[in-house]
This record gives structure tokens, sequence and C-alpha cells, in this order.
């Protein structure tokens, strides 16, 4: 039996992705109905970098259907440094169900899955957040009514949220516009991927270099922090290239006038994103916030496959 992960967005194929954001509905809608459906099992939380969000709707999420959390953190594990990543997954394999990690490097996250023989989920590498995009394309769903004939502007750097969005966006057929300075323009070899599936799926996926033709007539404008956990030292020198992208009014009156402002949190208040827009009225940041929680439920009940499926009738992914 193939072992499923979540490790980068196309793990999913789109109907997939639309069984769990449908089965994160019905989880929203009533939490209680899933209390026990992972009963008896245990995950690990493996985390390199801080976390707020990602960690505590992990643990919720996991603990609210029966399960139990061990939490790994900065201090516990070094990956790669006391032992071979491949010995920590191989013994982790005899302990627990499902293993989320967050890693500066994505690689650790693949080389972890090789060995470890059971679902691996990303929970933020360099290269992406899947779980924070597939949250997010349910967070617009609820909001917009659907993704059809919307418009997704996606201001700031090309980094691994952006990576998701897009991957995400390309296969589920959006369309998404995004601006980012030309030196911090998504990765190229995850462009390539993205126009690759965009044709087959009919997205639109279009890049610019300044903020104001993206976000012209947008839906959803879209910002995340212009110096990511582990870019410490560069963070001058990117202030001073990110500072005409940030999310405004001035910026906001350019798209639609009911457009949603999201940002996957945490922010830079008056760096990427003014209090006053994140603070307004059209923001969606917390419901977005929140969302993680059901969509990530609905993740690790698709994930703990059709034993799970079964017992309780939802179609699973092994
Ligand atoms: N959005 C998100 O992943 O937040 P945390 O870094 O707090 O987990
Ligand atoms: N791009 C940010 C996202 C945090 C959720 C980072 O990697 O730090």
């Amino acid at each position: 039996m193939k072992v499923r992960n979540f490790i980068q967005s196309f793990d999913f194929d789109a109907a997939e992705m639309k069984t769990i954001l449908e089965l994160a509905r019905k989880i929203k809608a009533s939490p209680l109905g899933y209390r026990d459906y992972l009963h008896g099992r245990v995950a690990a939380l493996i985390f390199e970098k801080p976390s707020t969000r990602t960690r505590v709707s992990f643990e919720a999420g996991y603990v609210s259907m029966g399960g139990h959390v061990i939490y790994l953190g900065p201090n516990d594990v070094k990956l790669g440094v006391r032992e071979d990543i491949a010995d920590m997954a191989r013994s982790l394999s005899r302990y627990i169900d499902v293993a989320i990690l967050r890693t500066f490097s994505h690689r650790a996250i693949l080389e972890f899955a090789r060995h470890f023989g059971k679902p691996v989920v990303n929970g933020l590498s360099d290269m992406e957040h899947p779980c924070q995009a597939l949250s997010d394309f349910f967070t617009i769903q609820e909001s917009l009514g659907g993704i059809k004939g919307k418009k997704i502007a996606y201001v700031g750097d090309g980094n691994n949220v952006c990576h998701s969005l897009l991957l995400t966006a390309a296969r589920l057929g959006a369309q998404v516009v995004y601006a980012t300075p030309k030196a911090h323009a998504p990765n190229p070899k995850i462009m390539q991927v993205v126009r690759h599936e965009a044709k087959r799926t009919g997205a639109k996926i279009q890049g610019f270099t300044s903020p104001a033709p993206a976000v012209r007539g947008a839906d959803i404008l879209y910002t995340d922090v212009w110096v990511s956990m582990g870019e410490e030292s560069k963070a001058a020198s990117k202030k001073e290239q990110f500072k005409d992208f940030q999310v405004n009014q001035a910026l906001v009156r350019k798209a639609k006038k009911t457009v949603k402002i999201m940002h996957c949190l945490p922010a830079h208040r008056g760096e990427e994103i003014t209090n006053e827009v994140l603070e307004g009225s059209n923001s969606i940041v917390f419901d977005q916030a929140e969302n993680r929680l059901h969509v990530q439920k609905a993740i690790l009940i698709y994930l703990s496959g059709s034993n799970v499926g079964r017992l309780h009738g939802v179609r699973s992914g092994t």
C-alpha cells in the first residue's frame, strides 16, 4: 500500500483537494461529529522553527479527534545533527502514526519521508507551505462562494507561501496574479511546474514586478512577510527592495471595493501590510487563521487511510 504524504501541493490531485475541502466544510459545521476519528493514534510535530498557528491548529485538531500529539521543537531535535535523519525517521515510525515537519530545508522533509514509511505533512519548508495554501482556498471559497471568475492577487515575496498558493491555484484552475520585485520572483523550477499545470487545468497565472497591475480589479489581496524565518540577516536589504510592495490603503483602493485581505500571519505591521488594512473591514485574516484547523483535520483524516475512512464512511487516501 502506497503511503500518502502532503509534502508538496501536488501530492494531492484536484479531486483529492476538493474531497478534503468538502470534508473540512463538514468538520467546520459539526466538529463534534469527528471527535473520535483519530482515537488511539499518535502524531509527532517536529519543528525546527517557531510556529503559532501551524503548531496549535495541528495539535488542537489532532487532540480534538481523539489522538495524542508529541511536540519536538527546535530545542528537542536538530534534524541531521545528533543523528542521521534516516535513523530518526526509522525510530519514530515505530512509535507514531503521522509526522508533521517544519524545517529550513525542504529536502530534510523528503529525506525523513523516505525512511518514515507513514504519512508525512509539510508544516512549512523553505520551498512550500501546502497546508496553508489548501486552507487558503477553503477560506477563499467560503468568502467568495467559489473561485470561478475570481481574481486572486498576491503581492510580496516569491517565497514558500507564494509557491504553494500558485501551485494549488494551478491545480484547481484558479486565477492568481502575483507581483514581486524582480530579484524575488518565485522559484523558476516551481514556475515551470505551475505553468505546465495551468495549461492543463485552464488556471490563469500571471506575474508582474510592480503591485498596481496585479491588484487591479482583484477579489482577494494576499501578502506575506518580506523577511521569512531564517532570512534575518537579509532583513535590511529586503526591506529596502520591497518598500513599494506594501499592502496599504492606496493599493487596496486599486482592487475591487469588496476585496478581501488575506495574510497567512505572522504579520509585520508597517512593513508588508499596514495596521489599517490588517484591521480594516475587508480583512479576513482571522477567519483564514481559523480555517487552518478545519482543513488540517480533514487532511489528517484523509492521510490516516482507509481504516479510518472505512470506519467513518470517508473515502481516504490509502
Ligand atoms: N501561517 C503560519 O504558518 O503561522 P505560524 O508560523 O504561526 O505557524
Ligand atoms: N514566509 C514565512 C511564512 C510564515 C508562516 C516564513 O517562511 O517565515
